[in-house]
């Protein structure tokens, strides 16, 4: 264990060098940024580290739902100003480019399309670099009193990386400039305003708010799931008429892979069973 991390909780997996910390519970893998002592800012060892855990829970049967977390009080404070901007920078300029790639791909281009449900759980500080991968997941519910902050102009840089593009996708005009352009922080309950997180709720209720989301997610088809997500993605830029021949696409081939035929179980379940209702709750998966 490196100094200064937090200790994995039973059922924890363990990786390398423990910059991050899974933990499986129930379908749910508990994904934990693990520098609290740097408020889990994102230095190489957790950009290469959230690759292979991507990689891993991709593969792992066990895991349904994912949340990315941070130890102790922080989400995360964004990229970490030493170790990957001014060490690299120092550095030879293929390693730096080698470090950004990795970076781009675990917190945004993974994440986006991955092919489980993900939840951002921000617990505190969040800065930065770490909109970008908190924006990228599916959902979000916060602390109503965490701390977020596009705080790049404050120390002379752009929200570069991807950081704009995903503030502007996920809120106004009016609010992404003011907050880009002031560096000024804003709580837990003004993100969930502006739609930065789904919910906003007291610190004690957090963990059990989001495990309740996690479950409602299991009980849909994770099939169908996966392709809403790259629905959703896909047809956000794609004009109209390419959007509905995508979407049809996208539901025949939705509909030819599934490998429990959800629709045609949905169908019989409320037009002959009548044992549920589709605007109420998921039909039966175990029947
Ligand atoms: N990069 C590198 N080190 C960091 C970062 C960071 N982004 N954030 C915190 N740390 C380090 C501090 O240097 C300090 O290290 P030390 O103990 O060796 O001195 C340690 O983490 C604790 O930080 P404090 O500032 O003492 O913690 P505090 O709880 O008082 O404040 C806060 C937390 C507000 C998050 C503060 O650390 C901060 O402002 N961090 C920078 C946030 C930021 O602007 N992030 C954007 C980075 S740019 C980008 O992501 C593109």
């Amino acid at each position: 264990m490196t100094e200064g991390k937090t200790a994995p909780a039973e059922g924890s997996i363990s990786y390398p060098n423990k910059s991050v910390v899974v933990r499986m519970e129930d379908g749910i893998a508990w994904v934990s940024l693990n520098r609290p002592e740097k408020r889990n800012a994102i230095n190489p060892a957790i950009v290469f580290e959230m690759n292979e855990v991507l990689d891993n829970l991709e593969m792992d049967d066990s895991c349904r739902v994912v949340v990315i977390t941070g130890s102790g009080d922080a989400f995360s404070a964004g990229q970490d100003l030493k170790e990957y901007f001014r060490e690299p920078d120092a550095g030879p300029p293929a390693l730096r480019e080698r470090l950004h790639k990795a970076n781009a791909q675990w917190q945004w281009r993974r994440l986006m399309h991955f092919s489980k449900p993900t939840i951002a759980m921000v617990n505190g500080w969040c800065f930065g670099g770490a909109f970008q991968f908190l924006l990228a997941c599916d959902l979000a519910i916060a602390d109503e009193k965490a701390v977020f902050g596009l705080s790049e102009i404050n120390w002379g840089i752009i929200p570069a990386g991807i950081v704009t593009k995903s503030v502007a996708m996920a809120v106004l005009q009016r609010q992404a400039m003011y907050y880009i352009m002031t560096g000024e922080t804003f709580d837990g309950k003004r993100a969930e305003e502006i739609g930065i997180v789904n919910f906003a709720v007291p610190k004690d209720q957090l963990e059990e708010r989001v495990r309740k989301l996690a479950h409602v997610l299991m009980k849909k088809n994770p099939h169908v799931l996966r392709a809403c997500k790259s629905g959703y993605h896909y047809v956000r830029d794609l004009p109209w008429d390419m959007a509905a021949e995508y979407l049809a696409a996208k539901s025949d081939q939705t509909k030819h892979r599934d490998p429990e035929q959800g629709d045609q179980k949905g169908m019989t379940q409320f037009l002959d069973e009548k044992s549920y209702r589709p605007g109420l709750g998921a039909y039966n998966r175990d029947k």
